[in-house]
């Protein structure tokens, strides 16, 4: 198939937040330690009456129902997450059941899991379907998404919760640029689940940090190589980037990923006049440039106008809900959507970086080659984004509570208040003896 990418995108998130201002306090912490040292304004969560099934249910329901897609149309559909309720039965079956009343049972793919990588694996499967000979013609899903929770203590205002569902299509508005693509993937252990009762993971805080930025290096790299190869780009570098979108644990994450970008520019080009006040960092080995702060301010600095022109508009989710693992990349890429006007966005190559712990790490791109606005009126997500409520921390931690005793739970009715979920949402009814679980929809 021809210009095979992404042909809509919607998203879902809870409808209750916590204020990260309010956790700072609350906490005990430095006043601007969530909301400036992390970037974060709020933080989307849920209780016991939503669980990775039914947050995917909405998604994909919401996403049909939207943009009028029928089931019948889909032969494919993949899911990325690293929210596991069953070591063997996928997410990708409890979706079917969604399409049990078009009678369309013929539907390829299954779960892909590592980290916040999982969705963009999925991503490429569907692409990579529609683009070989085994495509039959039919439309592809890809629902990438996370209940991102930790254990109290410094990494919990880094969670956040939301799906999201893409049509991926030929003759997309967003067309994926096979094969520019540079991957990097490594054996560490920065952040994992070997506690298969919890649901929090076991986390390297500072290690998670620099293995996000050593993978921008390598996935950079290796993407650049690719323009200049496959696209006859001289001298690869940002300037060949209209927009940069990236996986955001944190919001701040991304300012010193956007960084790197720069300190990298600056390696392959040490002479270019855009470095002129950098020289200094010439004699830095990469390996020394990790942990230095100093260098990391500067090429900030550096940066501050690209941030702003080439990935700001990309950051309105992340900030506003928290990590999304799986899903925090297409966040990324369906703020861009919304923020930026198609008449800007036409004909520009948007490029996303995906980082999933563990680790693996891929850029690649997508060119604008038809109207996005269809997508930006339909989810309308500054609008949904202001329909939700706050809660005190006090009550953040009480549902977090409520989740983590109840993690695993059978023969069990969930207690949280259906009154509070957005309409449209599927929630979790009952866990039987069997841990079968039954949904419903508001
Ligand atoms: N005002 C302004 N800034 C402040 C304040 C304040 N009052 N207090 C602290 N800060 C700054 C710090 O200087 C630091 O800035 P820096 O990153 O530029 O050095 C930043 O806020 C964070 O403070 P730390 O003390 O480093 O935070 P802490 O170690 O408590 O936690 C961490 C941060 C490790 C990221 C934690 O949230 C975590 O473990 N999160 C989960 C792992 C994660 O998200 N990793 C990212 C990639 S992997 C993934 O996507 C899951």
């Amino acid at each position: 198939a021809e210009n095979v990418g992404v042909c809509a995108i919607d998203v879902y998130f809870p409808s209750r937040y916590v204020d990260q201002a309010e956790l700072e306090q609350h906490d005990g912490v430095s006043a601007g330690k969530y909301t400036i040292g992390l970037g974060q304004s709020k933080m989307a969560f849920c209780d016991d009456r939503e669980d990775i099934s039914s947050v995917c249910m909405t998604a994909v329901q919401g996403f049909m129902e939207k943009f009028n897609v029928s089931y019948s149309d889909i032969g494919r559909l993949e899911v990325g997450t690293e929210t596991i309720i069953d070591k063997s039965k996928s997410t990708k079956t409890v979706l079917m059941k969604l399409f049990e009343e078009s009678g369309n049972f013929s539907v390829e793919g299954i779960d892909t899991t590592n980290a916040c990588y999982g969705g963009t694996s999925a991503l490429f499967n569907a692409c990579q379907w529609m683009d070989s000979a085994a495509w039959d013609g039919r439309l592809a899903l890809v629902v990438a998404g996370d209940i991102a929770v930790y254990a109290s203590g410094n990494a919990r205002p880094s969670g956040g919760c939301g799906v999201t569902c893409i049509l991926v299509g030929p003759n997309a508005p967003l067309a994926l640029e096979f094969p520019l693509r540079g991957t990097f993937m490594e054996h560490i252990y920065d952040f994992y689940k070997p506690n298969l009762s919890s649901e929090f993971p076991t986390v390297d805080g500072p290690l998670s940090v620099t293995s996000y930025v050593r993978a921008v290096d390598h996935a950079y790299a290796a993407y650049l190589d690719k323009l200049e190869k496959f696209d006859g780009v001289e001298h690869a570098s940002l300037k060949d980037i209209d927009y940069l979108v990236f996986h955001s644990p944190y919001t701040k994450q991304v300012v010193k990923g956007l960084a790197r970008i720069a300190y990298n520019d600056f390696l392959r080009a040490p002479e270019s006049e855009t470095f002129a006040d950098v020289q200094q960092f010439k004699e830095v080995s990469r390996e020394d440039s990790y942990g230095n702060k100093v260098l990391e301010k500067a090429f900030i600095n550096l940066s501050k106008a690209d941030l702003a022109a080439k990935t700001e508009p990309s950051l309105l989710a992340a900030r506003a809900i928290g990590n999304m693992y799986t899903g925090s990349v297409f966040f990324g890429l369906a703020s861009l959507l919304t923020e930026v006007p198609f008449a800007q966005l036409k004909g520009k190559r948007v490029a996303l970086f995906s980082y999933g712990s563990g680790c693996a790490a891929s850029v690649y791109s997508f060119r604008v080659r038809a109207d996005t606005s269809n997508i930006a009126t339909t989810i309308r997500l500054r609008e949904r984004l202001d329909m939700r409520t706050k809660v005190s921390p006090a009550e953040f931690e009480k549902a977090m509570e409520l989740r983590e005793k109840t993690h695993n739970a059978q023969e069990y009715e969930p207690t949280g208040n259906v009154d509070e979920l957005f309409p449209g949402t599927y929630y979790l009814q009952k866990i039987d003896s069997m841990w079968r679980r039954a949904y419903g929809r508001t």
